[in-house]
């Protein structure tokens, strides 16, 4: 009987060697310790083994069912790895080649500089207000103290559909917009696209310009210097200063001219600045009362200041760029020098 034991034990373990796909593995197992397998006839056979030895008999079968167990389902672990590692091995991706880069878009210049801009003044509780781009003669000239015929007209030369509507050639139409629908105190910003029949190195017929408007009970030109000095070092250095020129605007009384020390050579002279070490920015002025009260708001008790100052102008000063059309000419490596972020 010992001898059978044994026999059976080397078979089940030779055939459980040999056994290399898990679809016949559990066939060859079963021949051994399956419903019918040999293993399981032998438990079977009990009834006739005597009585006094039926409790050994029993313990060497169940042994030996055990180790035959043991044998295959250790030859399926090492079967299931070994599938594992061929699979593995297929799909293996070769790490040492270089990736696909991908190009990340980055903001245009005037975008980055609008941004920071709006940034600046939001900062200081400006609220953004944004007008049409087609509007009419009333609201682009009128009704900021520009009458049909006057000559500060030819400042602007500008693109008409009709003799009443146009296309803006400034932001300044939305003061008036704001403050026929808003009663004061009025902080706002209103950027956007203007156009004019204009064309070279420092002029586009479509650009960009950011209107500001604050309208309240005693404001000056005092507020509107302690405004722009902090614009201003918020968007080229911290040591920047500003100068007022008095200039004229007819809807701003008095008006000026904001200059800042030049970014490049910091007031000293360059060619950038034309030997003068300042540089022109935008224009401003106390609102003219007549413009406050064509909006119907009381001049008496209400005061406002106003400034416009075109994007395309402080993006070539603050990045040195001579040509205003570098700016729409979509040029790939020109655009990959600026600020991703
Ligand atoms: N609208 C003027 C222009 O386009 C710029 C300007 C000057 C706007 C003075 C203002 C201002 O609000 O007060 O040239």
């Amino acid at each position: 009987m010992q001898e059978k034991f044994e026999e059976i034990r080397k078979r089940a373990l030779e055939e459980a060697k040999q056994v290399d796909s898990l679809n016949t593995l559990n066939e060859i197992k079963a021949k051994f310790v399956g419903k019918n397998g040999e293993v399981t006839s032998l438990l079977r056979s009990m009834k006739d083994i005597p009585n006094e030895e039926k409790a050994s008999f029993g313990k060497l079968v169940n042994d030996l069912k055990e180790e035959v167990n043991k044998f295959f389902n250790e030859r399926e672990e090492y079967l299931k790895n070994k599938e594992l590692e061929s699979k593995y091995s297929k799909e293996a991706v070769d790490i040492t080649l270089p990736g696909k880069k991908k190009s990340v878009g980055s903001l245009h210049p005037l975008n980055i500089v609008r941004n920071k801009i709006i940034d600046a003044f939001t900062g200081m509780g400006f609220e953004i207000f944004e007008g049409p781009e087609i509007d009419t003669d009333y609201y682009c000239f009128q009704a900021l103290n520009i009458p049909k015929d006057h000559p500060a007209r030819d400042m602007q030369d500008t693109f008409y559909f009709n003799d009443n509507i146009l296309l803006r050639p400034h932001t300044s139409p939305g003061q008036v917009r704001t403050m026929e629908n808003k009663k004061p105190p009025i902080k706002i910003l209103s950027p956007g696209r203007v156009y004019r029949a204009d064309d070279d190195a420092s002029h586009s017929p479509m650009f960009h310009q950011i209107e500001g408007l604050v309208v309240d009970k005693g404001v000056s030109l005092c507020d509107l210097k302690g405004l722009l000095d902090e614009f201003v070092r918020k968007i080229f250095d911290s040591d920047t200063k500003t100068r007022f020129r008095p200039s004229y605007f007819p809807f701003t009384e008095p008006s000026v001219e904001v200059d800042v020390t030049c970014c490049k050579c910091h007031g000293k002279g360059c060619s950038l600045c034309k030997g003068t070490g300042w540089i022109e920015i935008l224009g401003a002025g106390v609102v003219n009362k007549k413009v406050l009260e064509m909006s119907g708001i009381d001049s008496n008790v209400y005061s406002g200041l106003a400034f416009g100052l075109g994007i395309e102008r402080i993006t070539m000063i603050k990045y040195g760029i001579s040509d205003i059309r570098t700016l729409f000419e979509n040029n790939i490596k020109f655009l990959n020098q600026f600020d991703r972020r």
